[in-house]
């Protein structure tokens, strides 16, 4: 998703905000710019491509000035040309926008009708037109942009400067997050603490419906009905240290590798290791899931994977009905609710569009809703009834690794949870599942140790045009998992089966071109899905299994194996998450692609 940052300082702010452009650089952009105030007069440059083109151009021709804004745009309306490219700007002001202004149709007609002319295909130049017309019928300029931001429609946020108005910025929250950022004699806007973070600790951050006016260091928040209002000042522990790659040559290899600590942080947020048991749940979660007939999960991509993880744990361990949806599809159903239900959403940054709209439709039917999240300050977590959080860190790599894992060490820990509440399970059981749980981290470390061998295996994946994954149970969403995280970063076809489907349509694609990547562990289904492994080895497949030593000694010759250690069934879907993430990885190496920015995505889907 785009990214924004805003700078009303006392020195030459260019070179500063590309350095906390290239800190929103996680989120997925292709094309950057930035505006600054030169003698009054607004100055910008922009560039299709990454950061360093535009450093390039800012090197030939730099911009002075100590009041600017900046943005890496993920394009949504028109190409990512330098025209797109943000700041936009008129001789009176420029701004620079994260999301969609879905009425920029009309007004664009209304303005082009009272003679403005528009240089780009965006919505977002509609905004700079709108306040330059508020502000040629006389208004200030804050005035004009909180008169303009009241007549945009969508989910958004914005940020502007104003010719001849130096030392002012003006930011405006609507459905995307905005920060503000406070130093003695500077203030900041950013779309996170993230780009923020080498400036300053101090942030407060805008709600819905928000504008903030800056005038040098001197910071006014205004709430929706333009009442003056204030913002709780944080201190972030957005450091600076956080998005550095810790010697890793990928935040995605670095992100892989903190799992087991990640996990285990989450972890003991919800489980009292003496026992060992579940932690008190909050009073009003308890009743709840004891009250509820049903549970419907809901998330986009990865995150909904874990989710439909979380149905068969939620379903075996505290006898719940569940239902699952991906929240694009759930949010225009119009579902139809039970009037005691739970609605869970999981979501790593909390701010996905479609999941947050899940969220306000499942609240307005009456459902107790719970989010399983990583970002505290997001949307989500803020409107959810009841939040538990993950504890995995930023996530920088747009492929998602250790907050799916985390969010699976959340809902295993909650579904136990939900099972003693529910009485399901007895006191022996909640020991013995939480023993379980407890040691992942270091089943997960122990596995990392095979990294050489999955460098090996990924190489091979990765001279395959297509790949299938296939699973049983709650392997059955992990082999949905590993085709999409190899198809996200390294382009290769792939698709994930329940393995008992292979046989009713794609065991056609079976030839010994198609690695197939069997997800075994030595459970309850292991004889069925060896059963599906074997009618397509028969047919010519090139077969690589992870499984156990159980597994593995039990299923004979196979092309390849890799060997996971031997665990509680329980806690398999976390263990087996890291090879799917690995081969992916080093498949996407293999192939030179952009891992930590695969072309195309975004790290926060914020449109839907
Ligand atoms: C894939 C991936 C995405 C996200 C999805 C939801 O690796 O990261 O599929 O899982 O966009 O994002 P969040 O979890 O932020 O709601």
């Amino acid at each position: 998703m785009c990214g924004i940052v805003g700078i009303a300082g006392t020195r030459d702010v260019a070179p500063i905000i590309l350095e906390a452009l290239r800190r929103l650089e996680y989120r997925g952009y292709d094309s950057a710019g930035i505006a600054t105030l030169e003698h009054g007069e607004i100055a910008r440059r922009r560039s299709p491509g990454k950061l360093n083109m535009l450093a390039a151009v800012l090197h030939d021709r730099p911009l002075h000035g100590h009041t600017g804004i900046g943005h890496t745009r993920w394009a949504t309306h028109g190409a990512p040309t330098e025209a797109n490219a943000h700041p936009h700007a008129t001789a009176k002001v420029a701004i620079v926008h994260n999301g969609i202004i879905e009425n920029f149709r009309e007004l664009r007609a209304e303005l082009t009708a009272k003679g403005h002319q528009f240089q780009s295909e965006t919505d977002s130049e509609t905004a700079a037109h709108l306040v330059t017309d508020l502000m040629a019928q006389g208004l200030a300029p804050d005035e004009a942009a909180k008169q303009a931001v009241a007549r945009l429609t969508g989910a958004y946020s914005i940020a502007m400067i104003f010719k001849d108005h130096e030392g002012l910025l003006v930011g405006a929250r609507r459905g995307a997050p905005l920060a503000v950022g406070y130093a003695d004699d500077e203030a900041f806007i950013g779309s996170d603490a993230f780009a923020l973070a080498p400036f300053t600790n101090r942030v407060s951050y805008l709600e819905e419906g928000d504008v903030v006016v800056i005038r040098g260091a001197q910071v006014s928040i205004f709430d929706a009905q333009g009442r003056p209002a204030n913002r709780e000042v944080k201190i972030t522990s957005a450091s600076a240290a956080l998005v550095d790659k810790a010697g890793h040559s990928h935040f995605m290899a670095k992100e892989i590798h903190e799992q087991p600590e990640v996990v285990g942080h989450t972890l003991a947020h919800y489980l009292d290791p003496a026992g060992p048991v579940v932690r008190h749940l909050g009073v009003g979660l308890r009743e709840a899931l004891v009250a509820a007939s049903r549970i419907t999960i809901s998330a986009c991509g990865t995150a909904y994977y874990a989710g439909m993880v979380g149905k068969y744990w939620f379903e075996k361990l505290a006898r719940i009905a569940v239902e699952t949806d991906v929240a694009s599809e759930l949010r225009y159903r119009n579902p139809v609710y039970p009037d005691t239900g739970v609605a869970l959403f999981v979501s790593q940054s909390g701010e996905t569009a479609d999941t947050l709209a899940a969220l306000r439709d499942a609240k307005a039917k009456g459902q107790t809703t719970i989010a399983v999240v990583n970002v505290a300050e997001s949307s989500i977590a803020r409107e959810a009834d009841i939040v538990l959080p993950t504890y995995a860190g930023p996530e920088i790599g747009v492929a998602s690794t250790k907050a799916f894992t985390c969010q699976l060490a959340a809902l295993a820990s909650f579904a136990i949870a939900a099972g003693v509440a529910r009485g399901n399970l007895s006191t022996e059981d909640e020991k013995k599942l939480c023993a379980s749980l407890l040691e992942t981290p270091r089943h997960i470390a122990e596995f990392l140790k095979q990294e050489a061998k999955l460098k090996t295996l990924g190489e091979e994946i990765a001279k395959a045009r297509d790949v299938l994954y296939m699973g049983r149970g709650a392997s059955y969403p992990l082999a949905l998992e590993g085709a999409l995280k190899l198809k996200e970063i390294s382009y290769i076809h792939a698709e994930g089966y329940a393995a008992g489907e292979m046989k009713h349509g794609p065991i056609a694609l079976i030839d010994e071109a198609v690695p197939i990547i069997v997800i075994a562990p030595h459970d309850v289904h292991f004889e069925k899905t060896i059963s599906n492994m074997q009618e397509v080895m028969a047919r010519g497949g090139k077969v690589l299994l992870i499984s156990d030593a159980a597994g593995i000694a039990k299923a004979g010759k196979v092309w390849a194996s890799i060997e996971v250690p031997t665990t509680n069934a329980f806690i398999t879907p976390i263990l087996y998450a890291i090879p799917v993430q690995l081969l992916a990885y080093y498949a996407a190496i293999a192939k030179g692609t952009d891992v930590d920015q695969p072309r195309n995505l975004a790290k926060s889907v914020t449109v839907e």
